[in-house]
């Protein structure tokens, strides 16, 4: 029992911060780095921004508002998890450029963001107490997407134990599944959920089209949805550059969850996605469930009025999602911008001899500095970020919350910022850590 006037959820969520990053990252925005105005400022890696297509994006943007009237449907409601011709415009969008299949519109449902999206998909497929597994790392807010208000349960399932195991993908196995499912009912409760991210953040690692099939067959044997998150599906890295590809012993090949959906069409099969990365648009919210399961796609337009996305943004999107040809050429600079960022990040750790996960995408470099820590605890991590900030002003995320049990692996994000700034934070790291 607690003395709040509020909910037990509303007491435990006051004081549960979201990110425990939160007050620094605003910190160091108020004293942002600028070549000239402030060549000391911070530099945020921390949170997962990608700032380096936007000028071509905001040109498109702006021009579907400065060449059109808004028509008649923006102003009242629609299907709460979609408006029709926005659904049809990003069903192309996704069968053009990820699954390169077709995809039905009404399989299609929006949220605002896909924190709503994995808040929404958890509640609706799992009971409170039930549990979700994702391999580890992953994203920390997982935790708290699914926990929150679905009250669903995190297991993190430990797939290696050295950053080098990731070389040739995430090694995950049908045995690791059995053992989580032994684990998970022998506590008193129900693997309900496995949730897998490819790209992945923080790794970068994709699964082979052979991976998602196994894991695809053995969920849909024991009844256990599956979610492939693509979050950071478009934002690929060019694993063909000469100065990358020795990185990549056995090269995976990336093949969209969605295309091998329209084969298994299996209710217990998800896809989630969201404009937030790829397009570097976060603050536009718009989020979304791909699924072939009518039963859920039902229930989620029931349950989901609160988190649908403002008709302007649908409408704004819809004009772009529609122009292949813009998209053909954002497609093609975003990817080579992406290398060129990994790239200024990894000539820099390879000279401080820092180990990291081969990326195959998404935002992040994920390395290990755990040889300079004083000591290979949660205490001896946070130690190194904090004074990482405060000697450089580069805030990199927290350690704590991917769920994994190696102590001293940290990640970067690379695409807040524009390639000279980038390299300003590398070479300041390269001094930090070669006085260390
Ligand atoms: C794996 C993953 N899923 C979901 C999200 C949240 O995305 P959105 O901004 O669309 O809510 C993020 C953001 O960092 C993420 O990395």
């Amino acid at each position: 029992m607690n003395s709040s006037t509020l909910s037990d959820k509303g007491f435990t969520a006051t004081q549960t911060p979201a990110r425990v990053d939160m007050k620094i990252y605003f910190e160091a925005l108020e004293n942002l780095y600028h070549p000239t105005d402030n060549p000391s400022g911070a530099l945020p890696m921390n949170v997962a921004e990608n700032h380096l297509c936007w000028e071509m994006l905001r040109e498109r943007i702006q021009k579907v508002t400065r060449e059109n009237d808004i028509p008649e449907w923006v102003a009242s409601y629609t299907d709460p998890s979609g408006a029709p011709s926005f659904r049809e415009a990003t069903a192309g969008f996704l069968s053009k450029f990820l699954f390169k299949v077709p995809v039905v519109p009404e399989s299609i449902a929006f949220s605002s963001g896909a924190t709503s999206v994995i808040e929404m998909t958890a509640f609706l497929l799992a009971n409170p107490g039930d549990t979700a597994v994702i391999p580890a790392p992953s994203y920390p807010v997982y935790t708290g997407d699914i926990g929150v208000v679905p009250s669903v349960k995190r297991y993190d399932l430990q797939t290696h134990t050295e950053i080098s195991e990731l070389k040739n993908g995430v090694p995950i196995s049908l045995d690791q599944l059995e053992k989580a499912k032994t684990d998970i009912e022998g506590a008193g409760s129900k693997f309900k959920i496995l949730i897998l991210t490819s790209p992945d953040n923080p790794t970068g690692a994709i699964y082979s089209e052979k991976q998602l099939r196994e894991i695809a067959d053995w969920c849909i044997q024991n009844e256990v949805h599956l979610i492939v998150n693509e979050i950071y599906g478009l934002s690929q890295i060019d694993i063909t550059h000469p100065e990358l590809k020795g990185d990549y012993s056995n090269p995976i090949e990336f093949v969209s969850f969605g295309n091998l959906m329209s084969e298994y069409k299996s209710p217990f099969l998800h896809f989630w996605y969201s404009f937030s990365k790829d397009l570097g648009i976060s603050g536009f919210r718009i989020g979304l469930v791909h699924s072939h399961n009518q039963e859920f796609l039902d229930a989620y337009r029931n349950a989901g009025m609160g988190h649908s996305i403002s008709n302007f943004t649908q409408w704004v999107m819809q004009e772009v999602m529609a122009d292949h040809a813009f998209l053909e050429s954002y497609f093609r600079a975003y990817p080579k911008e992406l290398t060129q960022s990994y790239l200024i990040v990894i000539r820099a750790l390879r000279e401080m001899g820092i180990d990291y996960s081969p990326s195959y995408g998404s935002l992040f470099v994920w390395m290990d500095i755990s040889r300079f820590l004083t000591e290979k605890t949660e205490k001896g991590e946070e130690e190194i970020w904090l004074d990482i900030y405060e000697k450089t002003g580069i805030l990199i995320t927290p350690a704590n919350g991917f769920g994994h049990k190696i102590r001293g692996l940290f990640r970067m994000v690379i695409t807040g910022m524009n390639h000279e700034t980038l390299q300003v934070a590398m070479n300041r790291l390269k001094d930090y850590f070669s006085q260390k």
